[in-house]
């Protein structure tokens, strides 16, 4: 049923229940209509005996037991009867006419003696092409009751017979009717159901990479679907939004990579234009060697970056003390930080399930970019502590130039840098809050920032409580 399609579910259920609703009605009028017909026809029954009963037994009643016996057996009767008497020695002695071919002695059931057991005597026959009931019940005449008799009676029942067949093939036509109409009902009403789907498979149909601002939402989706469009829309926002940093990425891609090799070119040539001194050439190659630095410095971040967004990448944890790893990072930049007359500060403790590693780079990019744009004289603090809610949090604070609000929201794109820092700093790639924030994502956790320009900036990680 799996793979069938949702019209012949539906149909198919319709046609089953609508079969079932019809088969229980008209069988359940059926049984009622036939013993209703058999009611009838034992009540007929009981009440002829009892008739007979009683003229049998009273003498002057003879004329009476005669014109009971004698009745024209009337055709247009529903239900018409024969009556016999029959003596000792089962010789008749008053029968209906036209009972003799009917209902011949012989075919009769053997008596009963009451009326009430004659009941569930009797017996179902077919006849010369009709269908008849016979019953026989003892009795006895005269007065004292002494001669006994047989009493015979054959119920045609064919016209009540002919009713229900009618009855039955009426169902069965009712069924027939009702099957088909339900199927076809059951294509309409799923056919028109399933019209909204047929419209939003059409729309995604034709949205392509170059088409994902089309959306499919609107008022005119049923309710149901209508989460279902919402959803999609969601996911085409997603992707939208993936596609068109992706293309900024490959473009800036080529542009930081064309500035390097264009300086490196230039190098080159000018080198290459006349003869020169080792120390000349010394000199080339060195601000090569700054060139080469910064490419493979980018290199490295490109791939850590695309090893971290491929979605089989898993974290290495150990649980590990977040303190003596910031400690570590702290020295290794004591040296600069002592150059550029910044104090660092540090507080807190808090141990952390990860990669130490990782963490280690995160805080140290932080701690570069806060020693990269914080005047002399200024100050960084960086501390960590569990939050109220059980997470970890990192804060790296400085005093620093502060960045503007228009840049934040793309702060940590990657090859996002800051107009002025840009010239200023040709040396920096652009990648290293990208890294912190593939880091923090890889960690479960999140990377945020607020700053105000002049006043300094403050960096925020958080891990998540499970750590
Ligand atoms: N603490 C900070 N104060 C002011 N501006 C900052 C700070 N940290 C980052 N920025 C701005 O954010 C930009 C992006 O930083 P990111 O670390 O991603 O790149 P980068 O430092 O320029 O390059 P790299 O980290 O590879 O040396 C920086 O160029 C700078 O303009
Ligand atoms: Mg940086």
């Amino acid at each position: 049923m799996g793979n069938f399609s949702i019209t012949r579910q539906l149909t198919l259920h319709y046609v089953v229940s609508t079969a079932a609703l019809l088969l229980l009605a008209g069988g359940f009028l059926y049984w009622t209509l036939r013993r209703n017909l058999d009611h009838t026809r034992h009540a007929l029954l009981a009440s002829k005996i009892e008739v007979l009963r009683v003229l049998l037994r009273e003498p002057d009643k003879m004329a009476a037991l005669t014109s009971e016996v004698e009745h024209e057996a009337s055709e247009s009767h529903p239900l018409r009867y024969y009556l016999r008497i029959l003596d000792e020695q089962n010789r008749v002695l008053l029968e209906t006419p036209g009972m003799k071919d009917l209902a011949p002695v012989g075919l009769f059931p053997d008596p009963v003696e009451t009326s009430a057991e004659s009941i569930n005597n009797i017996q179902q026959k077919s006849q010369s092409g009709r269908s008849l009931l016979f019953l026989a019940v003892q009795a006895v005449a005269g007065l004292a009751g002494t001669e006994k008799r047989t009493l015979q009676i054959a119920l045609d029942t064919s016209s009540g017979s002919a009713l229900l067949a009618d009855y039955r093939r009426k169902l069965m036509t009712v069924l027939a009717l009702g099957v088909l109409f339900a199927a076809v009902a059951g294509v309409w009403v799923a056919r028109k159901g399933m019209q909204p789907l047929i419209e939003i498979t059409s729309t995604a149909q034709h949205i392509t990479a170059s088409q994902l601002h089309e959306r499919i939402a609107g008022t005119r989706w049923p309710e149901e679907l209508g989460e279902l469009a919402a959803a999609f829309d969601a996911m085409l926002d997603r992707l939208e939004d993936s596609f068109t940093r992706l293309s900024q990425f490959s473009g800036n891609l080529a542009h930081e990579l064309r500035t390097p090799i264009n300086n490196l070119r230039g190098e080159a040539e000018v080198a290459l234009r006349r003869c020169r001194q080792p120390e000349e050439y010394q000199q080339i190659l060195e601000s090569s060697l700054e060139e080469y630095d910064r490419l493979s410095r980018m290199i490295d971040g490109l791939l850590f970056l695309a090893r971290a967004d491929n979605p089989k990448a898993a974290l290495e944890r150990t649980r590990f003390d977040a303190r003596k790893e910031i400690e570590t990072v702290r020295e290794f930049y004591d040296a600069w930080a002592g150059e550029q007359d910044v104090e660092v500060a540090f507080e807190g403790n808090a141990s952390l399930n990860g990669d130490p590693m990782l963490f280690r780079r995160a805080v140290s990019n932080l701690l570069a970019n806060a020693l990269q744009h914080t005047p002399a004289r200024g100050r960084i603090s960086i501390s960590v502590r569990a939050n109220d809610h059980q997470a970890v949090e990192v804060i790296v604070d400085d005093t620093g130039c502060g960045i503007a609000p228009e840049h934040l929201p793309k702060i940590f794109d990657r090859f996002y840098r800051v107009g002025r820092v840009r010239a200023e700093r040709p040396g920096g790639t652009g990648l290293g809050l990208a890294i912190v924030q593939s880091i923090m994502r890889l960690h479960g956790g999140t990377a945020s920032i607020q700053s105000r320009v002049g006043q300094g900036t403050t960096f925020t990680l958080e891990f998540p409580a499970r750590n």
